[in-house]
């Protein structure tokens, strides 16, 4: 595969113009008040990947949002890359943290991307990201250098669970056949240490709601006398962690996979510099699990933290009451061998039993995934590594990643196929957070990299 940089040197503005027009559609899939504007980005997706050469491209229509389909086959007897992405975006909020509107995209430099990134709500994560692909395919396509069989398969609730792919999943094995799964929606160390994500973390979400009296009370005639919902309620979320800060729950920790002295010594290479870490989120010092590094914390350990709670009077001066409802959310990161379901009971279980007579406790359960890992001798690894030594001219470091796409875990269970996630953002580019944004260095680089892991996937399998 000759190298894409004259072609991406040729058609640079373009590949940034069209995925700024993508960015400015608000496809918020938690939000049913953008219900059309999701249902249109499938349809401009669909659009840019006939442009791109794909042979069919198909709208397909699930109980939720549309998942846009498309592939071309160019020979059944050569491998195929199934890539997969997501269209949606998180909530915007808070937008008075914004400083330019997320749906009106902007460039600007930064520290770290000293070539401009472009600012607005889902470049990141995941449209910029996923249209690398879309450009990639261009490029292989027009260039008559296509070494495979590709598959596109984008879909527009990832940021609510993906509850219509796992329906179409397992409604289209065959379908969706393919050698390896690729996907660009996760993170790199930095612009000079690439790495591929080796892992990527389970979860169990659940909200709880803490009634007490059956109506809001005076807090001087009542106060004292009766279970107040939200002491009750920060006191219960302050015992699921012990001094150490391990979680409190009975059988949290039984499955956890426990990794070898080895494999840590290995995890521990990875630059990081705790300083610059700090300096970078503003805070004295690193906080966690006793006994593991920051790197591990958030990668191969599970976790438990507070998303939101809220009850009670939050408006402007002082209201004395004692509410009679108090909630959160809460989310816990699960690690390879936790079972998200089965911790999701065992953290209900544990929640009912920890409450005091007074007041009534209910968790509610809402999505959740297995964790997933995959391994680096495998023909896909072997071929991004080879990619990213062809444009980075380095080796990438293998890296487990704290965040989740669900979905993984089911993608190898449904189509027996490994995962490998090549992705180019970086911790920094602030996803699911006020002033996202994804460098534009980056965004052309992953155009750069993607067509050499095809070619060096094509080149090991059909050596075989
Ligand atoms: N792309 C992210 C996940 C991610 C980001 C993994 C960076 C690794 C590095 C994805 O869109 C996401 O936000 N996932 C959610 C879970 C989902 C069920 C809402 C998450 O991790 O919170
Ligand atoms: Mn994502
Ligand atoms: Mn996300």
């Amino acid at each position: 595969m000759k190298s894409a940089k004259p072609y991406i040197e040729e058609h640079k503005q373009r590949f940034i113009d069209e995925l700024i027009e993508l960015l400015k559609i608000p496809s918020i899939s938690a939000d049913s008040a953008y219900k059309d504007d999701v249902i249109k980005t499938a349809s401009v997706i669909k659009e840019s990947l006939e442009k791109a050469g794909c042979d069919t491209v198909e709208i397909c229509e699930t109980p939720g949002y549309p998942i846009v389909y498309g592939e071309k086959i160019i020979d059944k007897t050569l491998p195929t890359v199934l890539v997969y992405g997501h269209y949606d975006v998180q909530p915007p909020d808070p937008l008075d943290l914004w400083h330019s509107p997320p749906f009106e995209p902007v460039i600007k430099k930064t520290e770290l991307h000293p070539q401009g990134a472009i600012f607005a709500r889902g470049s990141c994560d995941d449209k910029g990201q996923m249209y690398m692909h879309v450009k990639a395919m261009e490029y292989m396509a027009n260039t008559g250098q296509l070494p495979c069989n590709v598959k596109f398969m984008i879909e527009g609730e990832e940021e609510v669970g993906s509850e219509s792919l796992e329906w179409f999943v397992t409604r289209n094995q065959e379908k969706l056949a393919n050698d390896v799964i690729l996907i660009s929606d996760t993170g790199m160390i930095a612009n000079d240490i690439p790495s591929i994500t080796t892992g990527l973390r389970g979860l169990s979400y659940v909200e709880v709601e803490v009634t007490g009296p059956n109506r809001d009370l005076h807090s001087g005639l009542y106060g004292g006398a009766v279970a107040n919902p939200i002491n009750v309620l920060t006191k219960m979320v302050a015992s699921l962690h012990d001094e150490n800060n391990h979680i409190t729950i009975p059988g949290f920790y039984d499955d956890v996979e426990i990794l070898s002295t080895e494999e840590r010594a290995k995890m521990a290479e990875a630059p990081f510099s705790k300083e610059v870490y700090c300096k970078a989120l503003d805070i004295e010092d690193t906080y966690g699990e006793a006994g593991y590094t920051t790197n591990e914390r958030n990668s191969i350990r599970p976790t438990l933290d507070v998303n939101g709670i809220w009850g009670g009077y939050i408006g402007e001066g002082a209201k004395t009451v004692i509410a009679s409802k108090a909630y959160a959310k809460i989310s816990m990161r699960l690690v390879p061998d936790q079972d998200w379901k089965k911790i999701t009971q065992l953290f209900k279980d544990h929640f009912e039993s920890i409450a005091p007579k007074g007041v009534k406790v209910e968790v509610k359960p809402h999505h959740g995934g297995q964790a997933y890992v995959t391994p680096i001798d495998s023909d896909g690894y072997q071929a991004a590594s080879k990619a990213y030594e062809n444009t980075f001219g380095k080796t990438p470091i293998p890296q487990r990643s704290g965040g989740s796409i669900p979905i993984v875990a089911l993608f190898e269970k449904e189509l027996k196929s490994k995962t490998i996630l090549m992705g180019f953002g970086l911790d920094s580019d602030a996803i699911h957070s006020p002033n996202e944004h994804f460098g534009v260095w980056n965004y052309l680089k992953g155009i750069e990299t993607i067509p050499q892991f095809y070619s060096e996937f094509t080149k090991l399998k059909t050596a075989k």
